[in-house]
């Protein structure tokens, strides 16, 4: 059975990126898939503080708040779906949070070791970012995609999908999308079904 962690990254719990994330986990818990979501916005956490425990002793983050949790549960899963709204041209605040603080998830030394062999993390996970976007022009932010994929790839996440939709802005815009649902939906269902 596929593991599906979902971060909620948007400070509103019924928002565009929200809805978008949860046809994906529905349609994949119907397909045979277990999801576990957590609303970051609902947690206390900080950024990683640069301490580099993680580079030394530590097989984890050495910070103990409510993202350690998440971190414990994003290392068992298969595919991780990190939605967000575009803000600033950027992730959310909240978001960027939790990505900071999957540093922990690199080994000491990751720098001098061969790809694959840099993360604690199982290699052939999935990423899935889920973007909603105010600016209609689908030229722009066109980077947030790309630059973590690029990262997170050093994680693990070899495989990866982007469920964007722009021209969202007032909450219920991409509810009344059906066509992003329907991508949502069946990138949900192809997600369940994969090969691990
Ligand atoms: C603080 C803030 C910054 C934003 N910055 C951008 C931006 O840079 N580009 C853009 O297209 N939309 C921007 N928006 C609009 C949001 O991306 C849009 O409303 C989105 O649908 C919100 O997603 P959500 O409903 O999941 O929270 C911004 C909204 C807020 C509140």
């Amino acid at each position: 059975m596929k593991k599906i962690v979902c971060l909620l990254g948007s400070p509103r719990p019924k928002g565009n990126s929200a809805v978008m994330a949860q046809a994906l986990c529905e349609a994949a818990e119907a397909a045979g898939a277990e999801v576990q979501a957590f609303v970051l916005n609902k947690l206390t956490y900080r950024g990683c503080q640069g301490c580099l425990a993680c580079k030394k002793d530590a097989e984890a983050c050495v910070l103990d708040d409510d993202l350690t949790p998440v971190l414990e549960a994003v290392r068992g899963c298969d595919v991780l779906v990190l939605a967000t709204p575009v803000y600033f041209g950027e992730v959310t605040a909240q978001l960027k949070g939790f990505i900071d603080r999957t540093f922990a998830y690199l080994k000491g030394g990751y720098q001098h070791l061969p790809r694959g062999e840099r993360s604690r993390l199982a290699s052939g996970k999935t990423l899935v970012f889920v973007i909603a976007q105010g600016h209609p022009r689908e030229d722009l932010f066109t980077d947030i995609f790309p630059r973590y994929q690029y990262l997170l790839n050093w994680q693990g996440f070899t495989k990866s999908h982007l469920l964007r939709a722009c021209s969202v802005y007032h909450q219920g815009d991409a509810a009344a999308r059906p066509e992003v649902l329907e991508e949502a939906r069946s990138l949900g269902r192809e997600l369940a079904a994969a090969e691990k």
